[in-house]
């Protein structure tokens, strides 16, 4: 790497996963920028570090579901098979079924009757799962459970966590606090008489539910608001206690954020405020990862490439490598560039500045279990070990043959 460029390998990611006083990592950042990939790559490179990891990841894709063995919703982790475990270590996955987790929630603190009544209400129903901000607040309520089981069972040293795809970047932040406010009593009142106002704070899904259950069932919905606004109340307490709980968990000692960005604008606006907010919450903030990186084999900027091309017969093999190259350098050279600023401004602002892993763009999409072994090597060894061995296991493995 030379001078000029960012630097992208500051974030000792390695040490992050394996310091025995981390017990939570949690990925957070804009949506489609890989946080469920990384999870799920630092995890498997954990475990491959001899620590017995879990990951709690939140609507993976498919595909990365079927590596990981969690394609059934059970909401309990799973052990990963396949994967090359370090001494002690193991990987144990899961993805979240966010109504499960808060029907465990009404049956841990309702009692059987009470319990059942809140269940059966259909306006619990599309509370459990419609409300904006439900999800992030059943991840914190999941990761807090398996936090409780880790310590108590002595049975994982790492939790990393998956956040849901944000619609904005501090709704995972912020999910108590809506939860809070959604269970306070006025607010629930509000809802006995939906007009446009409360409506706003809820998801357009949650809100046609409402109005279809007013039009279809009349009156009645009012009453069956009612009753569940009286039992839920009943719990009220112990929600709002609990997620106290969690948010004083995650700013403990034992915890530390990672955000993931890509190299562009958009997503770096996005973890600017993520970054701004959890420093301002006094959060631990380990470093960023800043994933698909582009990078050239040959350093040529993408100007000279075309200079060079353009002398050539255009059909030419040479002046089609050479215009593919300089796109691919086009491309790398806005990344460094938009990086750049962002590192200054975050400089400006504290002093410090952030610390920074780079990950390279993979070929093809990264599901499979080798394909995020691979990347968790690149997450610890950074973003010029592109042939996924890296400089020193090299050295290692020859003078082993
Ligand atoms: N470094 C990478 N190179 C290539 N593809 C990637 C990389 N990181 C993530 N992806 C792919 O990008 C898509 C989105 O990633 P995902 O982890 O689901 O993002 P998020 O959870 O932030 O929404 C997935 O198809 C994933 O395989
Ligand atoms: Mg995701």
């Amino acid at each position: 790497m030379t001078g000029a460029d960012p630097d992208l390998t500051g974030l000792d990611l390695d040490r992050v996963i394996t310091n025995p006083g981390t017990e939570i990592v949690i990925c957070c950042g804009s949506g489609g920028v890989g946080k469920t990939t990384m999870s799920a790559a630092l995890a498997v490179r954990a475990a491959e570090l001899g620590r017995r990891t879990v990951v709690l990841t939140i609507d993976p894709a498919r595909r990365l579901a079927q590596s990981l063995g969690i394609t059934e919703l059970d909401n309990t982790p799973q052990r990963v098979n396949g994967i090359d475990a370090g001494n002690g270590g193991s990987l144990d996955a899961m993805m979240l079924d966010m109504k499960r987790t808060f029907d465990d929630v009404v049956l841990a603190h309702a009692s059987g009757d009470k319990a059942q009544q809140i269940l059966d209400n259909p306006f619990y129903e599309a509370l459990s799962t419609s409300f904006s901000g439900t999800q992030e607040y059943m991840a914190m309520e999941k990761l807090g459970q398996l936090h409780r089981q880790a310590v108590a069972e002595d049975r994982w040293d790492l939790i990393v966590v998956d956040t849901p795809p944000a619609r904005s970047a501090l709704d995972f932040l912020d999910a108590p606090e809506h939860l809070s406010r959604l269970l306070d009593g006025r607010f629930l009142k509000l809802l006995l008489a939906p007009t446009r106002g409360p409506l706003r704070l809820m998801s357009a899904g949650f809100g046609i539910v409402l109005s279809t259950m007013n039009r279809v069932l009349g009156s009645q919905v009012l009453t069956d608001v009612q009753t569940f606004a009286a039992a839920f109340e009943a719990l009220f307490g112990g929600f709002r206690q609990r997620a106290d709980q969690t948010l004083a968990q995650l700013s403990g000692e034992h915890t530390t954020f990672l955000v993931v960005s890509t190299a562009e604008r958009e997503s770096l606006r996005e973890a600017s405020y993520f970054v701004d907010r959890l420093t301002e919450e006094r959060l631990p903030l380990a470093g960023m990862i800043v994933n698909r990186l582009h990078d050239t084999t040959v350093a040529l900027s993408a100007q000279r490439a075309l200079a060079m091309a353009e002398e050539l017969d255009q059909e030419s093999p040479e002046a089609v490598a050479l215009t593919a190259h300089a796109r691919l350098a086009a491309t790398r050279e806005r990344e460094q560039a938009v990086l750049e600023r962002f590192i200054n401004s975050h400089r400006s602002r504290d002093g410090r500045g952030i610390t920074m892993r780079g990950v390279p763009h993979q070929d093809t999409d990264v599901y499979d279990l080798t394909a995020l072994a691979r990347v968790g090597r690149l997450l610890s060894d950074g973003l010029l070990a592109s042939e996924g061995v890296p400089p020193g296991d090299d050295v290692g493995a020859s003078s082993q043959q």
